[in-house]
């Protein structure tokens, strides 16, 4: 009997499934955070399962999330997780061509859970291993709604991560301008924390800022002649005005102070989203990150768009927030290209998604 080496059982498997004709299925693996997720796609483009088990509630009393917390809660679901997405998407370990999982940015023990998950499965069965950017994947969440068409631009805008990213074809990631302090989700929070809004701050500044008026004058960062972006001034003079009432014995509405604190980060989002897309050739516009969940961004960036002819894809609410669908997503592409991981795979809590 011959015995094969781990790197011969995944190649002799990868070379099987291509040729099987048999459906492209990934199972995607994210642990980066809050959330434990683990997903089944299939063709990159169809959810067969997507269970998402996150910790908020464990972390809201620390007001955001403590990364021991984190990883404990991890560990204890992980193996679950995976097994209750191969039952809803009725598949076992036999139908997976790859493992895509997320190895970076993130919570390094947090990151470290599903990467050994994964490699666990892909060193048991033989399945080849794909390493997934975090943020890739939520460029990627986007192409279960459409199919790409490039190039195209993605404004990503997460709790880690504002930055626009332009893409000329699957898998590569061009920087055009990032944010150069807090990134847009960062901000929200930090701004919920000072209104003594629970963690995550983002939905209750979105749902407030609906009822409010923009009546507090507030900043916006131009950074003019370059697509950054910054958001700790506008945080601050957020942070100032509290105290400035506080101190006058007066009270700020906090509707008004979400509404006008959401009024300013849409502002300079969309404005300078669609002045690069009318200096470079984009398809389509793409939204990527927690903070695409936003009601006020989505609605201002769908008025723009048809306002100019623009193609706009947002996911929906459910795919805006860390999932591992998204994961399997991007992750199909690396499988495609033939990018495969090997068990020194390992979690980069720093990795970036433009210098591979
Ligand atoms: O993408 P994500 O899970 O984090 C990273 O990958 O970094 O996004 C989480 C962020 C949090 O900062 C959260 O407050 C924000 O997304 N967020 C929102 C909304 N929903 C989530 N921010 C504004 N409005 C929302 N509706
Ligand atoms: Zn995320």
């Amino acid at each position: 009997m011959t015995t094969y080496t781990w790197k011969q059982k995944v190649y002799n498997k990868r070379q099987h499934d291509v040729e099987s004709g048999a459906p492209l299925r990934i199972l995607g693996i994210e642990t980066s955070c809050d959330e434990t997720s683990a997903a089944v796609v299939e063709n990159g483009r169809i959810i067969r399962s997507n269970i998402i088990s996150s910790q908020i509630d464990s972390h809201k009393r620390f007001g955001g999330v403590v990364p021991e917390v984190a990883s404990r809660h991890h560990v204890e679901n992980i193996t679950l997780i995976i097994e209750e997405a191969l039952r809803e998407a009725e598949c076992t370990l036999d139908d997976i061509h790859g493992i895509a999982v997320t190895y970076g940015p993130g919570l390094v023990g947090a990151l470290l859970v599903g990467v050994a998950a994964a490699k666990a499965i892909s060193f048991a069965r033989g399945i080849p291993l794909i390493g997934v950017h975090h943020i890739a994947g939520h460029i990627y969440a986007n192409r279960f709604m459409e199919e790409f068409q490039f190039p195209l631009l993605a404004l990503v805008v997460s709790g880690g991560h504002t930055e626009l990213v332009y893409m000329t074809e699957h898998g590569t990631f061009e920087k055009i301008g990032e944010t150069r302090d807090d990134a847009v989700g960062e901000a929200y929070d930090k701004v919920a924390r000072s209104l003594h809004l629970p963690y995550p701050g983002g939905p209750h500044i979105d749902r407030l800022a609906q009822i409010g008026e923009g009546t507090v004058p507030l900043p916006r960062a131009w950074l003019e002649g370059t697509y950054d972006f910054s958001f700790s001034g506008l945080k601050s003079a957020v942070l100032n005005a509290l105290n400035k009432a506080n101190m006058k014995g007066e009270t700020i509405s906090p509707e008004n102070l979400a509404a006008s604190f959401q009024a300013s980060v849409i502002e300079v989002l969309v404005e300078k989203t669609f002045r690069l897309i009318a200096e470079r050739p984009v398809k389509q516009l793409l939204v990527a990150g927690g903070v695409a969940a936003n009601k006020g961004l989505r609605q201002a960036l769908t008025e723009r768009a048809e306002k100019e002819g623009v193609s706009l894809v947002i996911p929906p609410l459910t795919l805006c927030t860390d999932n591992a669908a998204m994961i399997g997503a991007a992750g199909t592409i690396e499988y495609q290209k033939g990018n495969l991981a090997d068990l020194s795979l390992n979690g980069v809590p720093g990795l970036s998604l433009f210098s591979r």
